[in-house]
């Protein structure tokens, strides 16, 4: 097993990584919340391949297990469903000894996260990624949010889990689209920080458990120096400004790995055409997505995207702050104006026909 430590201002946590680690669930919850009872969260299609082992682990270690289960998909992170999350605690009488535990990928832990931070002002909760894009981000720093109709994430909360158990068994089961979609997040490690990373994708010479760890450890190090967001850890939105659009465009269509594959290389194109990036960079980047099978181009048109990115809520005091690539393993944020969007947007849609 390999351990990262959070070391979170609000909060200090492990992220465990390594195979077989759902059947040590129960003690492990027991371990960091000391809670006697838990509400298991888990989506349709996790449920059924991962809740009996881990409501079997809970209920061994000596904890009354409950469990709601949701549908698959991002329509999940809404005010309805959370509001069904918390009838069901309130009608078990959950208090704030109890806690919650997240199994499945970032919609679960986002909406468990999210409950576990407002139900009677906080509750702990643990997180069980069970795809990669969880295992390397979502899971991990405590970012915690639902859908509203107009747009993703408009409702969250910073608040830490106790603990991430990440069993890397449970990825064996994911669909080659979902593994590719985390594979984005993975490449976005990369090029926003690691270029030893970068080659190893590259030559495709690591193993996922490795892979897992070193992002979580650059995640866990930029979350210890800015837990909400104030600062370093805008760096993680590499290709999200873009790739969000994208995906709200999509009307979530496109999974939120293959909007970010786009941002990305989007973002790359533009930082070319802008003079902050030099060409090969770039086409490494495009080569590394594509190898991993994601997409790199939109068809949607610049008026449609830009409508889109102006209800970014990562607009404050009018500016927005854009990720931009200077080489492979090192970004830089730029504080930009609505029309400064619109140039970059124009430059990363340029030549998207190509
Ligand atoms: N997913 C980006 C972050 O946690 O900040």
């Amino acid at each position: 097993m390999r351990t990262v430590q959070v070391q979170a201002p609000s909060a200090d946590y492990e992220v465990r990584i390594g195979a077989g680690l759902l059947a040590g669930l129960g003690p492990a919850v027991r371990e960091v919340t000391g809670a006697r009872r838990c509400m298991l969260v888990s989506g349709e299609n996790v449920f059924p391949l991962y809740g009996g082992a881990a409501l079997e682990s809970l209920r061994a270690a000596g904890l009354q297990a409950e469990f709601a289960v949701f549908p698959a998909g991002e329509g999940t992170k809404s005010l309805a469903t959370y509001g069904d999350l918390l009838e069901r605690l309130t009608g078990a009488r959950f208090t704030r000894g109890d806690c919650l535990v997240a199994l499945g990928g970032g919609v679960t832990g986002d909406l468990t996260g999210f409950t576990a931070a407002t139900y009677q002002r906080g509750v702990p909760y643990v997180q069980v990624p069970t795809t990669l894009l969880s295992a390397v981000d979502a899971s991990v720093g405590g970012k915690t949010a639902l859908n509203l109709p107009a747009a993703k994430n408009q409702v969250g909360a910073f608040y830490q889990p106790s603990l991430v158990l990440c069993d890397t068994d449970t990825l064996a089961t994911l669909p080659d689209r979902e593994l590719r979609s985390g594979m984005a997040e993975v490449i976005k490690y990369a090029v926003l920080g690691d270029a030893d990373l970068f080659d190893t994708l590259m030559c495709g010479c690591y193993s996922m458990e490795e892979v897992i760890e070193i992002c979580v450890r650059m995640k866990a190090g930029i979350v210890a120096e800015d837990e909400t967001d104030r600062g370093r850890r805008r760096l993680l939105n590499l290709g999200h400004t873009f790739g969000h659009a994208v995906e709200s465009k999509s009307a979530y269509r496109l999974t939120h790995g293959e909007c970010v594959a786009i941002g990305m290389a989007m973002i790359c194109r533009a930082a070319v055409r802008l003079g902050r990036l030099d060409a090969a960079s770039e086409k490494a980047v495009s080569e590394l997505l594509e190898r991993a099978g994601l997409p790199t181009r939109t068809d949607f048109g610049q008026e449609e995207l830009f409508e889109t990115l102006l209800l970014d809520k990562k607009f404050d005091s009018g500016k927005l702050h854009l990720v931009v690539p200077r080489a492979v393993g090192w970004c830089e944020t730029l504080a930009v104006t609505p029309e400064e969007l619109r140039r970059w947007l124009e430059a990363g849609l340029d030549g998207n026909e190509v």
